[in-house]
C-alpha cells in the first residue's frame, strides 16, 4: 500500500480462483504498459476458508498456459481494505452486495464496482462466474472474461485518474 500508487483490490468468494487470476492478468497488463511503479494490485476473498493457500491448482494450471504465474496467498477482506484501496472490484453481484454492506461510509461504498461492468467482448456475461464446481471450460471462461475486462478496466482507471502511460 502506498499513497503514490493506485491501489486496486480484486475480490471473489474464496480468493483462490477468480480474484487471484484477475490480479495476475492485471499485473501483467500494467507491467506491459510500463506502469508497474504506478500500481499496487492485490486480491482477497469474502470467505476465510482458504486463507494462506495458493490459488486452486486448476486455476494455476490454466493461468500458466497463458503465461500467468499465480503466487498470491489467499486472505479475507478486512475493513481497512476500504481505506487502503482506491478501487475494490467484485467478481459477481453477491461479492459486490456483501462488499457494499461491509463498507462503513458512502465514500467506501462508492469504491466498490463489479467486474462484469467492464466486460466488452462477451455481451452475454454480466459477471465472472465461479468456476469452483466447473470443469476446465469454466476456468478458461474466467480467463477469457478477465483478459477482456481487465484491459477495459485499466483504460478507465488511467482516464479517470489522469495517469499517463
Ligand atoms: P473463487 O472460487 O471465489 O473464484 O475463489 C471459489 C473457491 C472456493 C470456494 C468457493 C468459490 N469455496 O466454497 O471453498
Amino acid at each position: 500500500m502506498n499513497s503514490d500508487k493506485y491501489n486496486l483490490l480484486f475480490v471473489c468468494l474464496g480468493n483462490i480462483c477468480r480474484s487471484p487470476a484477475a490480479q495476475g492478468v492485471m499485473q501483467r497488463l500494467v507491467d506491459e504498459r510500463g506502469l508497474t511503479d504506478r500500481f499496487y494490485i492485490d486480491s482477497a476473498g469474502m470467505g476465510g476458508w482458504h486463507v494462506g493457500d495458493l490459488p486452486d491448482k486448476r486455476m494455476r494450471v490454466h493461468a500458466r498456459s497463458r503465461g500467468y504465474e499465480l503466487t498470491h496467498r489467499a486472505r479475507k477482506v478486512q475493513s481497512r481494505d476500504f481505506d487502503d484501496f482506491d478501487l475494490i472490484v467484485g467478481m459477481d453481484a453477491s461479492n459486490v452486495d456483501e462488499l457494499r454492506d461491509l463498507a462503513a461510509t458512502i465514500e467506501q461504498q462508492d469504491k466498490v464496482v463489479m467486474m462484469g461492468d467492464y466486460i466488452r467482448q462477451y455481451p452475454h456475461y454480466d459477471h465472472v462466474p465461479d468456476p469452483y464446481y466447473e470443469g476446465s471450460e469454466g476456468f478458461e471462461l474466467v480467463l477469457d472474461l478477465l483478459e477482456d475486462s481487465c484491459e477495459n478496466l485499466l483504460d478507465r482507471i488511467l482516464e479517470q485518474n489522469n495517469i499517463k502511460q
